[in-house]
């Protein structure tokens, strides 16, 4: 085993030896008894063995998203999850983002219309750019979808509270090699869904997108209003009405208590992504210490997840719509804290 020297001041804290040891294998890492929690940070296709193993030697498991890169290995994670009591996590982070929640709280029994949507970004316009994730055999069979889409998809169940029962999509490889390597998953995504209350929606989703970083956008329209997310403009929420349309401020006085109890710093001190993924990890600290927080994702969500990629999959190569049935063991997200740790 291998111990490195404890961390560099900077890091400080009570719990900085714990920031600076490694381990020469996955089993001696396991086999270490101060460790109650991993967080799985590895290539897509790794995810599997390593949240299992880990499951197995008794530590709480958060697994980076996707899950596993199948919706069999997703299955039997959430299984074994649920069969030891352990807290299993998802890091959907974009669901701890005040104003995300504000969404949400602002769409309860809200008649929803129409969803529309997109994840863009552009690391991989250029045709020598590349990474592991290019790689089916490393990322999973799909790359847009399952490395962004997926958290498109979960956030807009997670705020409309609703679950994608049809859908039909178009994908789109720009290169057919990158680096010298063949590439076999997409860039481009289009699809066309209809969820279960009757709303449809167009998300697209795009790792080729000039001068788009990180934007997840995510527009919903209800009867009287539409709300509309932004990732990269996080303190505020765009609520669209007929007449009086405005910009609401992340403003304690004027958002939900989830979104107030997410809030890391008072209004007029901007969040970030940083700030959400705090509210990922605190939630799952709440979580293992016995309590339900609301909306964290669980590794049912994380299987719910590798269904509806696998949906977008099989209706791009099949050039036909898919249905999808809910999760027949999965709550609804808007409930998804009732009963964590049970399922
Ligand atoms: N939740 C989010 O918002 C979010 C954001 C970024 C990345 N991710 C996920 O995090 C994971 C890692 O992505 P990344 O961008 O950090 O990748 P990365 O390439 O930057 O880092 C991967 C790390 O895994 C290590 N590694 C590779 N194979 C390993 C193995 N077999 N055993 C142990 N370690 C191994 C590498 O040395 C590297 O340190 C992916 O699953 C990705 O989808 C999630």
């Amino acid at each position: 085993m291998a111990r490195l020297p404890a961390a560099p001041p900077s890091v400080g804290g009570p719990r900085r030896e714990a920031w600076a040891w490694a381990w020469a294998s996955v089993d001696d890492l396991l086999a270490a008894e101060e460790m109650d929690v991993v967080h799985i940070c590895t290539p897509n296709a790794t995810h599997a063995d390593l949240a299992g193993r880990s499951l197995a030697a008794g530590k709480h498991v958060v697994c980076e998203k996707p899950l596993t890169t199948t919706v069999a290995e997703s299955r039997r994670l959430r299984d074994l999850v649920g069969a030891s009591g352990l807290i299993g996590t998802v890091p959907f982070v974009y669901r701890f983002h005040p104003m995300a929640r504000e969404l949400r709280a602002r769409l309860a029994g809200a008649r929803i219309h129409v969803v529309t949507g997109a994840y863009l970004q552009d690391w991989l316009p250029r045709p020598d750019d590349t990474d592991w994730r290019v790689e089916s055999a490393l990322g999973g069979p799909s790359r847009a979808f399952g490395d962004i889409g997926s958290h498109l998809a979960d956030l807009v169940e997670f705020v409309t509270g609703d679950r994608i029962t049809w859908l039909h999509a178009l994908t789109s490889t720009v290169y057919d090699g990158r680096g010298g390597r063949p590439v076999d998953t997409e860039d481009l995504v289009v699809v066309l869904f209809r969820l279960q209350r009757g709303a449809l929606g167009t998300p697209t989703v795009s790792q080729v997108a000039p001068g788009r970083k990180n934007a997840l956008t995510v527009e919903i329209a209800a009867t009287d209003e539409s709300l509309r997310f932004e990732q990269e403009a996080p303190e505020q929420l765009w609520i669209g009405r007929r007449h009086g349309s405005e910009l609401l401020l992340r403003d304690p006085g004027q958002i939900s208590p989830e979104a107030a109890r997410l809030s890391a710093a008072p209004a007029g001190h901007p969040l970030g992504f940083l700030d959400a993924f705090a509210g990922f990890v605190g939630d799952t600290y709440t979580a293992i210490a016995g309590q339900a927080p609301d909306g964290l994702p669980t590794f049912t969500d994380g299987l719910r997840s590798a269904v509806v990629v696998d949906a977008v999959l099989q209706s791009a190569r099949s050039g036909a719509p898919v249905d999808l049935e809910p999760l027949p063991d999965s709550a609804p997200p808007s409930s998804i804290g009732a009963g964590y740790g049970k399922e």
